[in-house]
């Protein structure tokens, strides 16, 4: 083998030379068609966003991965269900009443925001105005922190203004934007009203908050008459379906189902680019347990991983600040509840490490009380930093009994887990038996108010009963009165009972994906630009995910160079890697900067070499180093490297740097 030389090492590639500009990010996106607004040839929609093949490449490798990741390394049972979701389903899921968001309207234009969102806008903006006045007093020329060049666009983003501010409003200020997700609607009126907050494009008032429900409304069949809901979550499709969930799991927890879908929101007034839209791809996880056993048996794999933490009471006291500590103490000081929750954050944190998240720009936020999902009792946000500010990315949330236990209520199916006991249960009890065949003539319409008043009674309550029956002084309590009840109509008695199953609601620990979330907070993550030329953008996406993997470059267009590269993209593709041949016109630097923009990781030059000599150039993306080896070398490397075996550190180890001159060896 010819000798190597050191490596290059893609850590040192300068990626900070110039500053993140989200304008230059969204002209790539554009350019190289990983996504554009929906209906962009009729004025578009705003919200709705169509996927190109770049971002579809991307978005099928994250979801690929997500798979393999979860449902095959955690035996997950995949389900795909209807979007289309009847309107009595999440009418008991709490949906059609409670899940909304507050809006206002500009008084004067009709214009409509978000409530919650209209107030972190303005209150960011008196603060910013505030650091640029402070700034000035002390003679700086530029303002503290520059607003990025994208937000000075935007229509509706406030102005800052360089008035400063006092410090106790300061102080207000920022503790009302740590706890904003917090507020109720009445909270948020006395905010606007409190700091006279106004419509940031115009100034003007703005109207009382009102709730605006996010589902989008339809009808099942020609009648009209059966109402329906696109979904808003995958996950009430787990529910609905949790009967034949377990049997398929042989009637036992714990067990996970997986869905990957679209669903649906009508957002109030999205102004987010892919963070805030309509219709969007989740990815659900539905893992059913035991209440009494949240332990999970993997957790010891993931309780050394170091997080951050930013729990709810660090939120309530008006701080923001990042406490980072392992899983393991996590779990056993009580900050995150239980072991299996525990185990979930883990393995969320390896998968936006692994697709190319930077880990310093993550954080797992708390949900504080107000602001849970109707459903869940706790609940954690993967949040990712992007030039938005922080984003929920992936919520995490106990769910406990809720939703099975209103399903089961609603529909009268015994959505519960049997589970048979090693030794049976024996114990005392007093049990009521009614004798409904005297209840009902001697009470009609109270009968049943009267048997369920009875059958709500305590233990304690029932052996009072008892011993009144006995006295012939007993009564039961319905609406206020007392009724007399006899022997005739009721006995108590205390009995031995043998259970040998024990039956129980599962909880629901949920972990929801937002896809298309992730997909943009790591396109900021791997967008830079060339230290020597800053319109020279560069995708640094991991091989696990970049759209296509290796670019075949044919030096020029002479016909012998042709069939070689078509032979490369063959044998790449048939392994499974997805590649694209640029036989342009375009200069050979003209087409490694176009792939640089793809994040294309790997570019294989196919020159008059590789019809002599057999050999082909590897050229990395982040480096621009070249290696040289005989095809069959570089497409094992290139395996290798794409099925993660494999670093570029230890390509190089493999090939020799590609002087221009040199033979190669056969390995
Ligand atoms: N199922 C989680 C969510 O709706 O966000």
């Amino acid at each position: 083998m010819a000798s190597n030389t050191a490596s290059p090492d893609v850590a040192l590639v300068q990626k900070d030379a110039h500053p993140f500009e989200r304008a230059q990010l969204e002209g790539l996106m554009t350019k190289r068609f990983f996504y554009t607004q929906a209906f962009e040839i009729y004025g578009g929609v705003a919200g709705l966003y169509d996927y190109g093949p770049s971002g579809a490449a991307l978005q099928a490798n994250l979801i690929n991965f997500w798979r393999t990741h979860f449902i095959i390394e955690e035996d997950m049972l995949e389900l795909d269900t209807t979007i289309m979701t009847l309107s009595d389903v999440l009418k008991t899921s709490g949906h059609v009443e409670k899940f909304a968001d507050y809006m206002v309207k500009d008084t004067k234009t009709g214009d409509i925001y978000r409530a919650d969102h209209m107030i972190e806008n303005v209150l960011e903006a008196r603060l910013q105005g505030d650091k640029e006045a402070r700034g000035k007093e002390r003679g700086a020329a530029e303002p503290e922190v520059a607003p990025a060049a994208a937000d000075k666009k935007s229509k509706k983003k406030a102005k800052s203004q360089a008035i400063k501010l006092d410090d106790a409003v300061v102080d207000e200020y920022t503790k009302t934007l740590a706890m904003l997700d917090d507020f109720s609607g009445a909270q948020l009126a006395e905010l606007i009203q409190k700091h006279d907050l106004r419509a940031p494009a115009t100034n003007n008032e703005v109207t009382k908050p009102v709730e605006f429900n996010l589902m989008f409304e339809s009808s099942i069949g020609p009648t009209g008459q059966t109402k329906g809901f696109l979904r808003p979550e995958t996950a009430q499709g787990h529910f609905v379906n949790f009967e034949r969930l377990l049997d398929f799991n042989n009637g036992r927890v714990p067990f996970a189902s997986a869905q990957i879908g679209k669903s649906f929101r009508n957002e109030i007034s999205p102004r987010a680019g892919l963070l805030r839209v309509r219709e969007f791809t989740m990815a659900e996880i539905e893992h059913f347990l035991d209440p009494e056993k949240k332990q999970h048996p993997r957790f010891k794999e993931v309780e050394h991983l170091t997080l951050p933490f930013l729990d709810k009471h660090v939120q309530m006291s008006g701080n923001t600040t990042i406490v980072k500590m392992t899983l393991g103490e996590a779990v056993r000081s009580g900050k995150v509840d239980n072991e299996t929750l525990g185990y979930f954050l883990g393995r969320i944190y390896l998968f936006l490490e692994a697709i190319g998240i930077d880990l310093e720009r993550l954080r797992f936020r708390q949900h504080m009380d107000n602001e849970m999902a109707h459903y869940a009792s706790d609940c954690w946000d993967a949040e990712i930093h992007t030039s938005y500010g922080w984003i929920e990315c992936v919520g995490s949330a106990d769910r406990s009994a809720f939703d099975l236990t209103m399903h089961s209520k609603r529909t009268k199916h015994d959505l519960v887990v049997q589970e048979a006991l090693k030794e049976p249960k024996v114990y005392q009890k007093y049990l009521a038996t009614m004798n409904k065949k005297v209840l009902g003539p001697a009470f009609k319409k109270d009968a049943k108010g009267i048997e369920d008043a009875i059958l709500a009674l305590s233990q304690d309550q029932l052996k009072t009963l008892m011993h009144d029956l006995d006295a012939g002084s007993a009564h039961v309590e319905l609406n206020g009165a007392k009724i007399p009840v006899n022997k005739e109509h009721v006995t108590v008695e205390y009995k031995t009972i043998k259970e040998s199953v024990r039956t129980f609601v599962p909880n629901v620990i949920e972990p929801s994906f937002g896809i298309g979330r992730i997909f943009y907070a790591l396109l900021e993550h791997a967008f830079w630009a060339r230290a020597e030329d800053k319109d020279r953008g560069v995708l640094s996406l991991p091989p696990l995910v970049a759209p296509f993997k290796v670019l075949i470059v044919p030096i020029s267009n002479n016909e012998q160079l042709s069939p070689l590269a078509k032979e490369v993209s063959h044998r790449l593709r048939k392994m499974g890697i997805a590649s694209r041949i640029d036989d342009s016109s375009a200069t050979i630097g003209r087409r490694y900067a176009r792939n640089d923009e793809l994040g294309t990781p790997f570019a294989c030059t196919i020159d008059f070499a590789t019809v002599a000599k057999g050999t082909i150039t590897l050229r990395e993306r982040d480096t621009t180093s070249q290696r040289i080896g005989k095809i069959d070398q570089i497409i094992s490397v290139l395996k290798q490297i794409c099925d993660g075996s494999l670093d570029w550190k230890g390509a190089c180890q493999i090939l020799p740097e590609y002087t221009g001159t040199q033979d190669v060896e056969d390995s």
